[in-house]
């Protein structure tokens, strides 16, 4: 099943408006044909970026989104506003939040439909900590975020679906997963995919983070089931970034 690789550069809470824009007008042109990417800047950054973005085949993507559209929700925004920005993307449920910001696989779930109902494209972060890994907990986890995340949407309203798997022990560690570990949990995601939205799972890109390099973009990518990156660290810099876009160039 031919799937269209998805790079995608995580900023975090990293990058000011120049910068993002500086960086976004550099990569313009080093998408090649047959890839596609996206950056996610932070909110305040969002419009600029997409504005220099324009136009161009790097898309643009926001870290996280409130559910409700409009009203009285001090310090939130929701994928109206996102959209209005410019931005396609939406992250959700990285496991930043799920850690520092009480984001729970409820949580997750209803920002989700309120991405699919605007029409953005959901990038759903999933992944297990070292605690839970070690605790042979990897399955029970993966498939307890994924159940939980798409519960009660209709799989014909998950068409542009992506997940990324992100061990939380490798985020930001160095130490990337193994290409099998790689590959075995992805497969497994895949597997529980399929229960739940049936043969549209053949269809959904499943990306890697977690410590993604130029050096190990290569081989994370040749997997068969893993179909692009979520890049953090790697991200915030041209010539990396660049070099793991050129990596997802089969
Ligand atoms: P990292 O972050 O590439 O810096 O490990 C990945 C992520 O958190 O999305």
């Amino acid at each position: 099943m031919a799937r269209i690789p998805f790079i995608a550069g995580n900023w975090k809470l990293n990058l000011s408006v120049a910068e993002g824009v500086a960086l976004v007008q550099g990569l313009k042109d080093k998408v090649p044909a047959g890839v596609e990417v996206a950056v996610c800047p932070t909110f305040v950054a969002l419009y600029p970026v997409a504005q220099a973005a324009k136009g161009s085949s790097v898309g643009v993507g926001a870290q996280d989104c409130y559910w409700k559209e409009t009203g009285a929700f001090t310090g939130e925004v929701s994928p109206t506003f996102i959209a209005d920005a410019g931005a396609q993307y939406v992250v959700l449920g990285h496991s930043e939040r799920r850690q520092f910001f009480n984001e729970t696989d409820q949580t997750v779930n209803q920002k989700l439909k309120a991405v699919l109902a605007k029409g953005l494209v959901p990038i759903v972060c999933i992944g297990e900590t070292l605690t839970e890994r070690e605790g042979g907990q990897l399955e029970a986890v993966l498939k307890r975020q994924v159940v939980g995340a798409l519960d009660g949407i209709p799989a014909a309203q998950l068409e542009t679906l992506v997940i990324a798997y992100e061990p939380v022990w490798a985020i930001g560690t160095g130490k990337v997963a193994t290409t099998q570990q790689a590959q075995d949990a992805h497969a497994f995601v895949r597997a529980q995919l399929r229960a739940v939205v049936g043969e549209l799972a053949d269809r959904v890109r499943i990306q890697y983070g977690g410590s993604v390099k130029p050096d190990n973009a290569k081989e994370l990518l040749g997997q068969p089931d893993v179909d692009g990156a979520l890049v953090g660290g790697a991200s915030l810099k041209l010539a990396d970034f660049a070099a793991i876009v050129a990596a997802a160039k089969a």
